[in-house]
């Protein structure tokens, strides 16, 4: 049976009346932690905040959201369903488990390798040795749920963070994994958008490449649910 707090956000979704009403959106987030033993992980600087944002802004349309999500610095937004997650192999089958869905927005910054043999007792510090990690790629979300020959939601959304020649590699990227959109975006240092409010967007679809203005992420995040509500339609 599904969580009592699943069914009220369910129900909540169906009673909305928003413009996104009956549409189930699957939305990744946050970092991902990838254990070397017990005790100790690799992960990376996602807070999280753009993720959030996105599921909150399509919940506030009337989409009923499943928020598959890392271990984020921020909240996770209300009227959505969140489903808790470590690593980056967790995350697909979370999000696999939440298909059918109408769109997905991968927003999540999953780690492109996991430490191929964890530990299950913490490593000890020896005298003068060093441990050795070797590491295992790890599964790609959002390549593995756009080339789905079945099942595939009608619109998938990737993100692309770059620190150079932005718009080339995020359209090399949308084709590489096969999603319909990317939003790319320049986290060079000096933009300050990494761990930042705001975000500067260049939007990658069949039409090409579209710049948005600097703005909040939060406005990035209305901005792109309004899209995906057209995109819908
Ligand atoms: O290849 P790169 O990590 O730059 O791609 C970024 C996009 O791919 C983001 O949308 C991210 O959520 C998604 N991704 C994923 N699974 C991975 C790596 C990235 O879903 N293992």
């Amino acid at each position: 049976m599904a969580e009592p707090l699943e069914i009220v956000t369910a129900i909540d979704a169906a009673l909305s009346d928003g413009p996104l009403k009956g549409k189930r959106i699957v939305v990744t987030s946050g970092p991902t932690h990838e254990p070397i033993d017990p005790v100790r992980y690799i992960a990376n600087r996602s807070s999280g905040a753009q993720g959030t944002a996105i599921a909150r802004a399509l919940a506030t349309l009337g989409a009923e959201v499943i928020f598959v999500t890392g271990p984020a610095d921020v909240p996770p937004p209300e009227r959505v369903t969140v489903v808790k997650v470590e690593t980056a192999q967790q995350m697909l089958e979370a999000v696999q488990g939440a298909l059918p869905a109408d769109a997905a927005v991968f927003a999540a910054a999953v780690a492109d390798w996991r430490v191929a043999s964890a530990s299950n007792s913490k490593i000890k510090k020896t005298k003068g040795g060093l441990p050795v990690l070797e590491f295992a790629e790890n599964p790609d979300i959002l390549a593995t749920v756009s080339q789905m020959e079945q099942g595939r939601p009608g619109l998938v959304v990737g993100f692309a963070a770059e620190t150079d020649d932005v718009v080339e590699n995020a359209t090399a990227k949308r084709a590489r994994k096969g999603c319909d959109w990317i939003v790319a975006n320049d986290v060079s240092h000096e933009t300050g958008i990494m761990g930042g409010a705001e975000n500067d967007i260049t939007l990658i679809s069949d039409a090409g490449a579209e710049d948005w203005p600097r703005m909040s992420k939060s406005d990035v995040a209305t901005r792109l649910a309004e899209r995906i509500t057209q995109a819908l339609a």
